[in-house]
């Protein structure tokens, strides 16, 4: 029997880390890893989004489980950041950002002082963490050129 689409193993990574890079540089890395994700994830019909703070990344990532554990791998080994601690982990019902293989706006004054609320008090409620991303990608679509 034919199973439904959307229950053919997609999966979600949440996490949370810290630029590694000297801030005169960073800018300019993440524009160049937002570059080179966009088409990568797309390959591997991945979408999700980015936020990076200057000195934070808080990153979503949703597609095929083996396409999410690949792009993970990769990213645990990125020695562009550190602390990478997750929030969420595992099956998702389905996609938050269907629309991007990896929203990103630039800096963000209006999540950074969230995001450093998350790492201070730590995340009781992923949901809240959701919240935000979709939040920013309002922000990102807003933004869009
Ligand atoms: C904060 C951060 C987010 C990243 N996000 C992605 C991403 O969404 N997709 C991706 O392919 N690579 C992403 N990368 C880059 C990967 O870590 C890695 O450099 C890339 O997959 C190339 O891997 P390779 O060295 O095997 O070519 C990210 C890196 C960092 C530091």
């Amino acid at each position: 029997m034919t199973q439904p689409l959307y229950r053919s193993g997609l999966a979600g990574w949440l996490y949370a880390s810290r630029c590694a890079l000297p801030s005169a540089w960073a800018q300019r890395a993440v524009d160049d890893i937002v570059v080179k994700s966009i088409p990568r994830n797309a390959s591997l019909e991945v979408t999700g989004a980015l936020l990076f703070t200057g000195s934070r990344f808080v990153q979503f990532l949703e597609g095929p489980a083996e396409s999410v554990v690949a792009i993970r791998q990769n990213i645990l080994a990125d020695r562009r950041h550190h602390d990478i601690v997750t929030f969420l982990s595992g099956g998702r019902a389905e996609r938050i950002f269907s629309n991007w293989s990896l929203a990103y706006a630039g800096p963000s004054l209006f999540v950074a002082d969230k995001i450093e609320n998350l790492f201070h008090n730590g995340v009781h409620n992923t949901s809240e963490v959701i919240d935000l991303l979709e939040q920013f990608v309002i922000i990102a679509e807003a933004n869009k050129p």
